[in-house]
């Protein structure tokens, strides 16, 4: 509805005023036309994709998104610049994280929620522990691609134990550590360049054994061109999988690439 841009995070009142005002006038269409203020939560962010079969919450591993624009975590909101896995924290932090996951699981079955596949907690380590920033329904980008270069199940059982309601007796097999790279093109989130021609990126893949994901990239004659924002996403793994996605957004020949070096 927004292309994961509706939210803004504002330093006091009165810019607080002038982006609800863009948004009431209309900003994002029918999108904007009522809007939700919530408590700024300060911290570094995780996400905890799980799986739910109507019993079982089973979390697979965390994640952490980079949804700044610029290093640093300066600049607009995108949907995503870059993710890895795991993610380190402080055994007071994990338990935090662990209590919130387990009262999700107790609400949805004291309310009663019928409900069946992916759901995405969005969250903010704050001093005060773990506080929900959002969920979706639905897997997470980049955070999904972090997490199934390491994801040693095979996802089409997991999700038919989804399905048959058979998450309990699961157990998750995860591989090394994995580092994901966005790679927007210029202009990105509010008017990217497109029709920019990508070059080499086969090559590039296969010399340094990283996954590329397409995204905003369309095919022409053989020939691929950025056809939006957020073009591709490259994903490695192993220790070094950091110095390999950024060895990749460094050579890649697509003049008009935006990417972030401190995704780690
Ligand atoms: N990476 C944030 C999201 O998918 O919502």
């Amino acid at each position: 509805m927004a292309s994961g841009k509706g939210v803004v995070i504002v330093n006091d009142a009165e810019e607080a005023v002038e982006k609800a005002e863009e948004m009431l006038n209309g900003k994002f269409g029918q999108a904007s036309k009522r809007i939700l203020f919530e408590e700024y939560l300060k911290g570094e962010e995780l996400s905890a994709i799980c799986l739910y079969d109507g019993n079982t919450l089973l979390p697979l591993e965390f994640a952490r998104d980079h949804k700044k624009l610029l290093e640093g975590e300066k600049g607009p909101n995108t949907g995503g610049m870059g993710a890895y896995s795991p993610v380190k924290m402080d055994g007071d932090m994990e338990n935090s994280v662990f209590n919130l996951l387990k009262n999700i699981e107790n609400a949805l079955k004291r309310e009663n929620i019928r409900y069946h596949g992916v759901l995405y907690v969005g969250m903010i380590l704050t001093k005060d522990g773990a506080k929900v920033l959002e969920y979706n329904v639905r897997f997470g980008d980049p955070e999904a691609q972090a997490l199934m270069v390491r994801l040693q199940n095979d996802l089409q059982e997991l999700l038919t134990d989804v399905f048959n309601e058979r998450l309990e007796k699961v157990e998750l097999r995860w591989g090394d550590p994995s580092n994901v790279l966005t790679i927007a093109s210029e202009g990105y989130p509010f008017s990217p360049k497109k029709d920019v021609e990508i070059g080499n990126f086969h090559e590039l893949a296969k010399e340094l054994g990283v996954n590329v994901f397409g995204g905003a990239i369309k095919k022409k004659n053989g020939k691929y061109f950025s056809d939006g924002g957020r073009v591709l996403s490259v994903a490695a793994v192993g220790e070094d999988a950091h110095e390999r996605t950024l060895a990749f957004a460094k050579r890649l020949d697509f003049p008009s690439k935006v990417y972030r070096k401190d995704v780690f």
